[in-house]
C-alpha cells in the first residue's frame, strides 16, 4: 500500500455467513477500518420506520429520503453511522428493522445514498467492507473480493444462537431476487464456504489469498522479536528506569517513520518499544556476520545495508518497507551523537518522506548517551526516557516548499520537532536543560 492510496477488501455473502465477524477481525489484522454496509441500510430503514413510512411504499421512501443526511465516521477503526444527526446504533437490530430492511434495500435511491457514502469513506481510509453488493457494485474495481457462504441450516442456527428472531431465509430471497444490486457472487470473487470453519480459519484463508494478491499484511511479532521486545523493555526498566512518555501518540497502523535522535546502541530496541507492532530497523551488513547475534538479526526485522559505502541502499530499503505499509526506525542524524547533543539532520529522511508521503512520528531519547556514550562503557544509573511527539503528516504544499533544498528542509522540520520534545517539567534537571538548549542552538 502506497501512502495516500487506499485499499478496499470486499466481503459479500448472505445473512449469518459470518461476514461481520470475519470482516472485523480481518480489518484488525490488516490495520484497516471496518465498514459494515448493512448498518447503512439498517439506519435508513430505522429512519423510515420512525417516520411511519411503509417499507413497501417506494414512492413514500423516495420522497422521505430525498433530503436525508447519512453520515459515516470511522472511530477506533469502526463505523459510526448518523442519520440526520441522530445515532441509530442501538436500534439497528430491532425486530421491525430486521423485517423491513430487505424491502427498503431494493429501492435504487436508497442504494445510491449508501453507495455514495461508502465510496466517500474509502477516500479517507483503507477499508474492509462487508455487505451484499460490495465487490459487484460498490467497489467493482478492487482486486480483493471474497464471497463467504454457509449452508442455510448452519446460518439459521448461528442467528438463533445469538438470540435474534431473524427470518434470514426470507431476507436471502429478497436480497437475491431484487433488481437493484442483488446478492450475487462477483465474477472475480474468491468463494469460501464457512459452514465448517471457525472465524479465525476463514480470516487465515483470506489473508493467505491477500498475500498472493500482493497486499502487504502487517507482520505479527515472531518469537524472537517478541522476546527481544519484552526483554529489552524489562531490562531497561530495571537498570535504567526506562519509560516512554506519550506512547499513545504512536501511529500503530500503515506506513510510518519513527524518527529519533541517536545516542547509543540501546536506541533501536528501546525505540521499538514505542510501537505495538514489529517495526523495521537498518543495520550495517557487517553486523549480521557477528557471532550469536548476527543470525538472529533478520528475525528482529533488521535490514542489512551498506552504510559504510553509500547510503543509497539504505534509502531504497526504507522506501520499500514503507511502501509495503510497515513502520521503520530512522535516525535523521545518521549516526550516534559524539557528545550527547543533537546533530543536524541529513537530507536522506526528507527524500524518504518525499518519495513515500509516509507520516513521521518524532521521538526523542534522553539519558541513553549517559548510559552508554560513543566509545565509552555502559554505566548503570542514568534514567533513559523516550518522549513521543505528535505525528507529522506532509501535504503537497510541504513538498513544494524549500525549493531545491526540499529534502533538507523536510529533514530539518522533523529534527526541529524532535528538538522541541522535552522531558516533563518536574523531571528536567539542569544537565538535561543545558543539553536541550545547546542542541536547539545547533539546528
Ligand atoms: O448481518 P446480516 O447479514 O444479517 O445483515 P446486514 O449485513 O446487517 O444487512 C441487512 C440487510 O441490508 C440485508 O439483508 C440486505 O437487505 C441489506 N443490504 C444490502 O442490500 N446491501 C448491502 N451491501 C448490505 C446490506
Ligand atoms: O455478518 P453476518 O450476518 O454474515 O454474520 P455474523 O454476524 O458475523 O455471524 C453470525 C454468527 O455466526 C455470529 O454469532 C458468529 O460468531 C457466528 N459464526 C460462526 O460461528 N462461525 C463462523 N465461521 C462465522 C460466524
Amino acid at each position: 500500500m502506497v501512502a495516500g492510496v487506499h485499499c478496499v477488501v470486499a466481503i459479500d455473502g448472505p445473512a449469518a455467513s459470518g461476514k461481520s465477524s470475519v470482516a472485523r477481525e480481518l480489518a484488525r489484522r490488516l490495520g484497516f477500518a471496518y465498514l459494515n454496509s448493512g448498518a447503512l441500510y439498517r439506519a435508513i430503514t430505522w429512519y423510515l420506520l420512525q417516520r411511519g413510512v411503509d417499507p413497501r411504499d417506494r414512492a413514500a421512501i423516495v420522497q422521505t429520503i430525498g433530503s436525508v443526511r447519512l453520515n459515516c465516521r470511522i472511530e477506533a477503526n469502526e463505523l459510526r453511522v448518523r442519520i440526520d444527526d441522530v445515532d441509530p446504533t442501538n436500534h439497528l437490530r430491532d425486530d421491525p428493522v430486521n423485517r423491513a430492511v430487505s424491502p427498503v434495500s431494493t429501492v435504487p435511491e436508497v442504494r445510491q445514498i449508501a453507495t455514495a457514502e461508502m465510496r466517500r469513506c474509502a477516500k479517507e481510509r483503507s477499508l474492509v467492507v462487508e455487505g451484499r453488493d460490495i465487490g459487484s457494485v460498490v467497489f467493482p474495481g478492487t482486486p480483493h473480493k471474497f464471497y463467504i457462504d454457509a449452508a442455510p441450516d448452519v446460518r439459521s442456527r448461528r442467528r438463533a444462537a445469538e438470540g435474534f428472531l431473524d427470518e434470514i431465509a426470507a431476507r436471502d430471497r429478497v436480497d437475491s431476487s431484487r433488481r437493484a444490486s442483488p446478492l450475487v457472487v462477483a465474477d472475480d470473487a474468491h468463494v469460501i464456504d464457512t459452514s465448517n470453519l471457525t472465524i479465525d480459519e476463514v480470516v487465515d484463508q483470506i489473508l493467505a489469498r491477500l498475500r498472493k494478491e500482493h497486499l502487504p499484511i502487517p507482520r505479527r511479532m515472531n518469537f524472537y522479536y517478541w522476546l527481544g521486545y519484552h526483554l529489552s523493555r524489562m531490562l531497561a526498566r530495571v537498570f535504567f528506569g526506562f519509560r516512554i512518555i506519550h506512547r499513545e501518540r504512536m501511529i500503530q497502523r500503515g506506513p510510518v517513520i519513527l524518527a529519533m535522535n541517536h545516542q547509543s546502541y540501546f536506541d533501536p530496541p528501546l525505540a521499538g518499544n514505542a510501537s505495538d507492532r514489529a517495526i523495521y530497523f537498518l543495520a550495517k551488513k557487517s553486523l549480521l556476520r557477528a557471532p550469536v547475534l548476527g543470525p538472529i538479526l533478520p528475525k528482529l526485522n533488521v535490514i542489512p545495508v551498506e552504510l559504510e559505502k553509500t547510503d543509497r541502499s539504505a534509502l531504497k530499503a526504507v522506501i520499500r518497507i514503507l511502501r509495503d505499509g510497515h513502520a521503520v526506525l530512522v535516525f535523521p542524524e545518521g549516526s550516534r551523537t559524539p557528545d550527547g547533543s543533537l546533530q543536524p539532520a541529513l537530507p536522506g529522511l526528507g527524500l524518504i518522506i518525499a518519495k513515500t508521503r509516509a507520516p513521521v512520528v518524532p521521538m526523542r531519547i534522553f539519558g541513553a548517551f549517559d548510559a552508554w556514550p560513543i566509545g565509552g562503557k555502559i554505566r548503570l544509573g542514568p534514567r533513559i526516557t523516550i518522549v513521543v511527539g505528535e505525528p507529522i503528516h506532509f501535504s503537497d504544499a510541504d513538498l513544494e516548499r524549500g525549493g531545491r533544498d526540499v529534502y533538507g528542509s523536510l529533514s530539518r522540520r522533523v529534527m526541529d520537532a524532535i528538538a522541541a520534545l522535552q522531558l516533563p517539567a518536574a523531571k528536567v534537571d539542569n544537565r538535561v536543560a543545558q543539553q536541550n538548549s545547546a542542541s536547539i542552538l545547533q539546528q
